[in-house]
């Protein structure tokens, strides 16, 4: 029964963790920081390609802040598979020290064993640093003005099933049960900053998205609070669903454009997201930015693709989604006019180059050369 004592552990940790949020709202001015240290996280697979090209991208929008010290970029070594292999250890502890001095993070995909592998049980990167940096919230805007689509999704990020990911219990050869943790101080947050968006942008609608029929104690926890959260935003018409008929909304042409703002709880945020960035054109177009009080670190909302490297045509992949999780960087540290030179920039390239992610179409290099012609 050893697993009991690990259960036991596990709600121990769960806890801590809540007093932990109670006490942590550290957040920081950009406008009063001398020096905005941005650190620059290459990842593996087809991190190298596309990260590559949104370095060069940024050295051009911001030579003057980089001549003048306001801004700095730092390369982050160490967080490969091969290094995170060699050191059994998901973000080794002298990565996430230089990681922790930095303001921000633009990073590239890190791929995550999976247990057909044959590797150390090694947790997914990102999962790892969301919780380091307590990053709470996930934010992955979907556009496509032509479709009258302009969604925006407030992913919960710390906590769900990915919380105790990693840590489920092989009861038996014949029983496995895994975790799904919600709290209130968790729901809330990513509640307010919803809402909160969706207040600054015209009281946008806001739809809560759960399986709260099934999941009752965690997501219905989860749709209790973000309607208690919406009690202080009279002015804007809030609905909830289940994530299954939403799968089903967002392609149905009838009524996919009166959504505006989701809140999701972590997991179904993931395959959610996911199929709407599909709608915009591939998980290839779509950034995506972990947000909490401290830190903040933007990304391809993908991930590493090795099978484009073993192929041999990784210098294919497309670098739109690391373009864009650097457009929404620099809006947030409010960059907004570089931040609205680089969207521009990048409609631009993607209405002018082909990116079929192998040799038909265009490189990644080919694609921030277009981008950089505009900027
Ligand atoms: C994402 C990715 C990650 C996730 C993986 C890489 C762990 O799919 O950012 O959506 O599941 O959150
Ligand atoms: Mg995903």
């Amino acid at each position: 029964m050893e697993y009991i004592k690990d259960f036991e552990k596990i709600v121990a940790e769960q806890i801590a963790r809540v007093e932990r949020m109670k006490i942590s709202d550290e957040f920081v001015d950009f406008e009063k920081t001398d020096k905005i240290i941005i650190g620059i996280i290459d990842g593996d697979g087809i991190g190298p390609v596309i990260v590559k090209e949104a370095k060069r991208v940024l050295n051009e929008l911001l030579k003057d802040e980089l001549a003048s010290c306001k801004i700095e970029l730092r390369n982050i070594d160490g967080l490969t598979i091969e290094n995170r292999i060699a050191r059994n250890a998901t973000v080794p502890a002298d990565v996430l020290e230089e990681i922790k001095k930095c303001h921000i993070l633009l990073k590239g995909p890190t791929t995550t064993p999976s247990k057909a592998d044959n590797v150390p049980n090694i947790e997914s990167a990102n999962v790892t640093l969301r919780r380091e940096l307590d990053l709470f919230a996930n934010v992955r805007p979907v556009y496509i003005p032509e479709k009258n689509i302009d969604w925006v999704f407030y992913r919960e990020n710390t906590e769900g099933e990915y919380a105790l990911g990693s840590r489920g219990v092989e009861i038996s050869d014949d029983i496995s049960i895994d975790f799904k943790v919600t709290t209130t101080d968790g729901t809330k947050r990513i509640a307010k900053a919803a809402f909160e968006y969706a207040k600054s942008n015209g009281n946008k609608n806001v739809s809560i998205v759960t399986k709260a029929n099934i999941m009752k104690k965690t997501d219905g926890k989860f749709l209790d609070l973000c309607y208690q959260v919406a009690k202080d935003y009279p002015d804007i018409k809030v609905d909830d669903w289940y994530v299954d008929i939403m799968a089903a909304n967002l392609v149905n042409e009838q009524i996919r454009s009166n959504f505006n703002v989701f809140i999701l709880p972590n997991l179904y945020g993931d395959i959610i997201t996911d199929e709407a960035a599909q709608i915009q054109g591939g998980v290839g177009t779509a950034g995506s930015a972990n947000v909490g009080a401290r830190y903040a670190m933007f990304e391809a909302i993908h991930g590493s693709a090795p099978r484009m490297v073993s192929d041999g045509i990784a210098d294919y992949a497309n670098p739109s989604s690391i373009l864009k999780a650097s457009e929404m960087m620099l809006r947030h540290i409010g960059y907004t006019e570089k931040a609205d030179k680089l969207s521009v920039a990048l409609n631009y390239a993607q209405a002018n180059k082909r990116m079929t992610g192998d040799s038909s179409g265009e490189t990644a290099t080919a694609f921030a050369d277009c981008v950089l012609s505009r900027i």
